[in-house]
This record gives C-alpha cells, structure tokens and sequence, in this order.
C-alpha cells in the first residue's frame, strides 16, 4: 500500500459547532476526490478563539471555516483580509499561507447570492423593499450582498437596536434600522424577507414574527440550514410565499474555499445537496 504525500487538515471552528454540517460536506467532497485527511468540527469558545486560531498552522491545517458566534471576532486576529471581508466585517473562512500567517475572507455573500439565484433564477435584488432581521456575522454578509446587487431599500430589524444602528452606518444608504418591536410594521409593501438570526436553528426557539402585513409575493429566506425548514418557512410555504432555505448558501461556499485551500474546483451536484440533506432529516 502506498503512503500518501500529505494528510489533509481543515475544519469549523464553532460555539455551538455540532449542528454544522460542513464537515458531511467536506468530508463527502475529500473522498470523492481521492484526498487523503479529514474535516473536522472545533468546538471553541469565544475566548479561545485567537489561540484556536494560531494552532491551525503549526498543527497542519489547510484553512477552517467560522460559524457563529465567531465572525466578527475573527476578522480582528487573522493578519490579513481580502477587500470582500473588509467590507463586509466579518470572515467566514481562514486559510492558512505558506509562511504560515493566516488570511481572512467572506464567502457567505458569493454562497447567499449564488443560492438564491440556483433557486429563483429571475430574482433581482431591486425588486422593492428587502427586510434583513438580524445584524450578526451572517447578516452583515446578506447585507453586504444585498447592497452589492442593488437593492435600493433594505429594512434592518435586530433584537439589539445598537448593532443594527452600527451596521447601517457603515453601509450607509439603502439601509435603515427598524425597532425590534415594530417588525410586524415592517413587512409592508416588502419583496423580500431573509431571516439572518439564530432564530428557528436547531435548539433555539423560532423567529418570533407575525407574516401578517408580508405580501404574499414576497420570497422568504432563511439562512438557518438545521432545520430545513424552519419555522418561518413552513409559515412562508403555508401562505404561498416562495421560499428559499439556507442549506444552499453553505453548500455554494465549497467552491472558493476548496480554491483556496487545495487548488481544486468542486462540482456542488445535487448528489452532494442529496447527501447532506439525509443527516438533517434525521437529527432534526
Ligand atoms: N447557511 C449558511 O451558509 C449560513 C451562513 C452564516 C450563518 N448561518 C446561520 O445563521 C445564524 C446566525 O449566525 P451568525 O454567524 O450571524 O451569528 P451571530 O453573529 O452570533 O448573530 C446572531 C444573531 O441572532 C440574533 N439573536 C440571537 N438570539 C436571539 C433571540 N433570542 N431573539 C432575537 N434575535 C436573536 C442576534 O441578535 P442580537 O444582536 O440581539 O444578539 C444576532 O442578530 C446561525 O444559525 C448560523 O448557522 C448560516
């Protein structure tokens, strides 16, 4: 038997990290092709982050990708950030160079925008007024892409109004903040509903909103993956809103991340989606 070259390392660091699914995804992609090593869920506290961090290098890793509640955090560690990630404030995905200094970047707008499109190939950004509920990691991205595509009004709605305050200011105009208590108000007239919270996730209470004054053309999205169908989408299907759900937007960020850190340019095939789907129809 032959000893392979190298064994590849890459992972999610995460708090919650167990819900992921990167790793099915990574871990069906390296077998698939012929890649010896393994990715793996690392389950690190905010406060460990940094040194999590610094151990990816000497210990062998290609790169890692950042989940909640870690992006913000992470942008301030790594030694650079490409202008996507700089604009947007958070990264998503760490590769490790070759003198071993970390890079930082975002693939979670290119994943959000590439979803969205697979699913509902005549969507446009500027089709009227987008409403964003959250201002974390996640919805900086979605704002960012948001913005990016043109869309002319975006409603911000987060529980703390000082976040959503901060995010708006530095994306400037199309973004306005909306209280917390007026998100109801919010979905009037609105084209588009994305929910960015941890809200509806696996072990978190639903996103608690009334899709009352949401015209029913209205495309609903959520980023959360685990569930599938969260909450907010079975009340979206139910009404007759188009839905998107949010396991398309991790599965679209393979392609620049595996770029990145192995040379190689995935196919994301519906054989892949099909795969992940099965572990999340049965945990949840
Ligand atoms: N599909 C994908 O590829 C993808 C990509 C990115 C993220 N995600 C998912 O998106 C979710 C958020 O991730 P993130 O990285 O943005 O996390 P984050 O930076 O920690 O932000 C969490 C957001 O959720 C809000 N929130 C938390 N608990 C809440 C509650 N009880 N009521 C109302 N709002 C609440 C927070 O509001 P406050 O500011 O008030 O705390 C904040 O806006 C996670 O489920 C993550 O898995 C999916």
């Amino acid at each position: 038997m032959s000893t392979p070259e190298k064994f590849v390392l890459a992972g999610v660091m995460g708090w919650p990290v167990m819900h992921s699914r990167s790793p099915v995804i990574h871990n069906y992609l390296l077998a698939r092709h012929g890649l010896t090593g393994t990715y793996v869920p690392l389950a690190i506290r905010p406060e460990s982050l940094a040194a999590a961090l610094r151990g990816l290098a000497p210990l062998g890793f290609s790169g890692c990708n950042i989940t909640i509640p870690h992006k913000e955090q992470a942008i301030r560690i790594v030694d650079e950030v490409d202008e996507v990630a700089r604009r947007i404030g958070a990264i998503s995905c760490v590769i490790v160079q070759a003198d071993g200094s970390l890079r930082g970047t975002n693939n979670d707008a290119f994943g959000f925008v590439q979803n969205v499109m697979q699913v509902h190939p005549s969507w446009r950004a500027d089709a009227g007024p987008v409403v964003i509920i959250g201002a974390g990691g996640g919805a900086r991205a979605v704002v960012y892409a948001m913005a990016e595509r043109g869309a002319r009004e975006i409603r911000l709605v987060n529980r703390t109004a000082a976040r959503a305050e901060t995010l708006a200011r530095e994306f400037g105009a199309p973004v306005t903040t909306v209280g917390w208590d007026d998100r109801r108000r919010a979905l009037a007239g609105a084209a588009m509903l994305i929910n960015t919270t941890s809200q509806g996730m696996v072990g978190q209470a639903p996103l608690e909103i009334s899709l009352e004054t949401l015209p029913a053309t209205a495309l609903v999205c959520d980023i959360v993956y685990v569930p599938l169908e969260t909450a907010l989408l079975a009340e979206a299907r139910r009404r007759g809103n188009p839905t998107v759900d949010g396991l398309g937007m991790l599965l679209h960020q393979v392609r620049p991340a595996w770029k990145a850190w192995f040379g190689i340019d995935p196919d994301i095939t519906p054989a892949l989606r099909a795969h992940v789907e099965a572990t999340i129809s049965k945990s949840s």
